[in-house]
């Protein structure tokens, strides 16, 4: 093993999970590692405290004149339960079958450690970097990045910046390097739905008792069209179309057609609004999906109740155009509307986040496209992403910089999943982009 995966080994093995208060304590444990981490390549390094987890900043000498990129990245991961579907041990890293295996390998530790390493690579070699450098490494992004925001505003002056660099987004294919010039937004709904007031015989009450589960999946059905378009009033109103350029260019990404999708998804048949690819679906058209749904008897066997209360949360994934909040309004209005008789339901309003985009052929997408194509050997494809990082939009309202997403998880990571994992070629490859993305930014 080089040393350089001993290294990132090292990192995957704090279980840093953000949204878990008991591992608070590792998730910090590995701020202060990225601290040395930095520090020893000689940059000046400062842990920020938040309300919860710290913010890691590391930069090299700031000189008048030149360009300034700043490397976003985030360090804490997911949860990894069902933890006994992993094949070795989650923060345990292992190599196998050409693959680093562990929590965090692919979202974010191993793609944003390249960008590190590519650094490093230049210090040693040339004694400096050829632009300033920024490296701001994150600890809540899994959680919505709560405390980033009053960050950036505090601190706006020391990260101006022209430009920003993140991997954290995928790659379509093994062998085919891929720019992100756009994400999608997200926004929240926690849903309760209440009817009599304890769990009832569902023979002595039920026909004359509404059932909340009942009214729960009518909620739920009610949010969609029998053809797969959103049944909420004023959902598509700001939705900026995409452009026929797009669609053409996305119609020939290796990797990104609707074969491929079903292949890496395994599901049978493809869903969704009319008159759209499964690509063009998830990159550039909004959806609502229900992430979590449950009521009444789970066990084993039969057990006559009616339920007293049912539950759903549901998230939609947004695009340019559509605002978060005015999205969320209307999804409760909408669900206010469609709660049966019978029963009552509260709304819990989750977080919310802007979606992203960007020009591709600015001279700064261009930098990112050459740094791609001259570590990866062939010119990149360029595509938005179905996944959000919200962040991204607030670094550009607040910053008024751009992101190039330069991402290296490849469809089968299976990042937020059992198994995540990260292509050793991809690790070294993007340990070689992120030292090119350098000299071409600064070439600008
Ligand atoms: N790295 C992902 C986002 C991503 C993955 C974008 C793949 C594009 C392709 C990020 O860590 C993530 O999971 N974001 C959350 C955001 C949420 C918690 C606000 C998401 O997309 O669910
Ligand atoms: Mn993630």
């Amino acid at each position: 093993m080089t040393p350089e995966l001993e290294r990132l080994f090292e990192h995957l093995r704090f279980p840093s999970i953000s949204t878990d208060s008991t591992h608070a304590g590792d998730v910090r444990a590995n701020a202060e590692w990225l601290v040395e981490q930095f520090e020893s390549m000689g940059l000046k390094t400062e842990l920020h405290e938040t309300p919860k987890h710290p913010v890691v900043i590391a930069r090299n000498e700031r000189v008048e004149g030149r360009k300034t990129v700043l490397i976003y990245g985030h360090y804490d991961v997911q949860p990894v339960d069902p933890v006994e579907l992993w094949d070795s041990p989650p923060f345990e890293p292992e190599i196998r079958d050409g693959k680093i295996w562990g929590r965090g390998g692919a979202d974010n530790k191993g793609q944003h450690f390249v960008h590190i390493l590519g650094a490093e690579k230049t210090l040693k070699e040339k004694g400096e970097l050829p632009l300033n450098v920024i490296f701001l490494i994150e600890g809540e992004e899994e959680i919505g990045s709560p405390n980033l925001v009053p960050f950036l505003e505090k601190h706006k002056e020391e990260l101006a910046c022209d430009i920003i660099a993140v991997s954290d987004t995928g790659m379509v294919a093994p062998g085919v390097p891929t720019l992100g010039y756009g994400l999608r937004g997200i926004t929240c709904v926690e849903v309760t739905v209440k009817g009599p007031s304890g769990d009832l015989h569902s023979g002595v009450y039920g026909g004359a008792v509404a059932n909340p589960a009942s009214a729960a999946a009518r909620m739920v059905a009610s949010l969609h069209q029998d053809d797969g378009m959103i049944a909420v009033e004023g959902f598509y109103d700001d939705v900026i179309p995409l452009e026929d350029w797009e669609r053409e260019m996305w119609a020939q990404v290796p990797g990104a057609s609707d074969a491929d999708f079903l292949k890496t998804t395994g599901s049978p048949e493809s869903f969704g609004e009319p008159g759209y690819s499964m690509a063009e679906r998830l990159w550039a058209r909004p959806t609502i999906e229900v992430n979590g749904i449950g009521s009444g008897y789970q066990g084993e066997g039969s057990k006559t109740v009616l339920p007293a209360e049912a539950m759903f949360k549901l998230s939609c994934r947004l695009v340019p155009g559509q605002d978060p909040e005015k999205i969320q309004a209307q999804v409760i209005a909408h669900l206010k509307s469609h709660t049966p008789k019978g029963v009552t339901a509260s709304f819990y309003e989750g977080h919310s986040g802007k979606a992203y985009h960007n020009d591709p052929h600015s001279e700064y997408g261009k930098a990112g496209q050459t740094a791609l194509e001259k570590s990866f050997g062939c010119a990149p494809v360029l595509i938005r992403e179905g996944g959000s990082i919200p962040i991204i939009q607030d670094m550009k309202e607040i910053l008024g910089a751009d992101s190039l997403m330069l991402g290296l998880a490849l469809p089968d990571c299976q990042i937020h999943a059992p198994n995540e994992n990260f292509s050793v070629e991809n690790f070294e490859g993007g340990i070689e982009m992120s030292r090119v993305l350098l000299e071409e930014l600064a070439a600008l």
